[in-house]
């Protein structure tokens, strides 16, 4: 038989369709799967041909209020956050390990720039980074914009973000996003990552073999 009926041709494209759709919907969890375990697709070690994977240009506005762009950055290390002020838990959890990381690298600790970047711009004023920021680090620098610039940096970061599920009756909601914290070097490139829950000691320990 090569004629095939109307109906029949309707349902076999149909479900060629939902083949394509559930495949799609597998490759869109794995991907977001992966970032926000901070397993691949983020590479474990810096690209050797010096060619930028994470990171790059970003344009944002830093909590006191000055315009910064990534060249302000330049000539220091820096250990990158994103996250977002009003995150109850893990935010606050890591930028104390940022800052725990911070006491423990001494004198080399000197030579970085801790930085925090919010996801929640829309919330996330340079007031109230400036109320939050020194918490963690008294040379910590808090990053907002509006929401295309921190979109293009969550972006370039390969950092992932959602508006997430409401909260209380006052159009609170909390933030789904990634959290990693990204060690780049002098010159704004990607030297290393560290995953969620990374003891202060693991990081510093690996911090001091890559900051000279
Ligand atoms: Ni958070």
């Amino acid at each position: 038989m090569t004629i095939t009926s109307a109906p029949e041709k309707k349902s076999a494209l149909k479900f060629a369709a939902l083949g394509l759709f559930v495949l799609g919907l597998g490759l869109a969890g794995w991907v977001v799967t992966s970032v926000y375990t901070g397993k691949a697709p983020v590479a474990g070690k810096a690209p050797m041909a010096g060619q930028a994977l994470v990171g790059g240009p970003f344009t944002a506005v830093d909590h006191t209020g000055r315009a910064v762009t990534e060249a302000d950055f330049k000539g220091r290390y820096s250990l990158v956050y994103f996250g977002y002020t009003f995150c109850p838990d893990v935010c606050p959890g890591e930028l104390q390990v940022i800052g725990a990381t911070m006491d423990l690298l001494g004198k080399r600790a000197e030579k970085i720039t801790p930085i925090f970047f919010t996801i929640d711009p829309e919330r996330d004023t340079p007031e109230i980074l400036s109320d939050y920021v020194p918490h963690f680090h008294e040379r910590m620098v808090g990053l907002t914009g509006t929401s295309e610039q921190m979109a293009a940096a969550a972006g370039a970061y390969r950092v992932y973000f959602a508006k997430g599920e409401r909260t209380g009756g006052s159009g609170g909601y909390l933030m789904d996003h990634s959290s990693l914290i990204y060690l780049m070097d002098d010159e704004g490139r990607y030297l290393s990552h560290f995953n969620y829950g990374t003891p202060p000691e693991s990081i510093a320990a690996a911090v001091a073999k890559l900051v000279p």
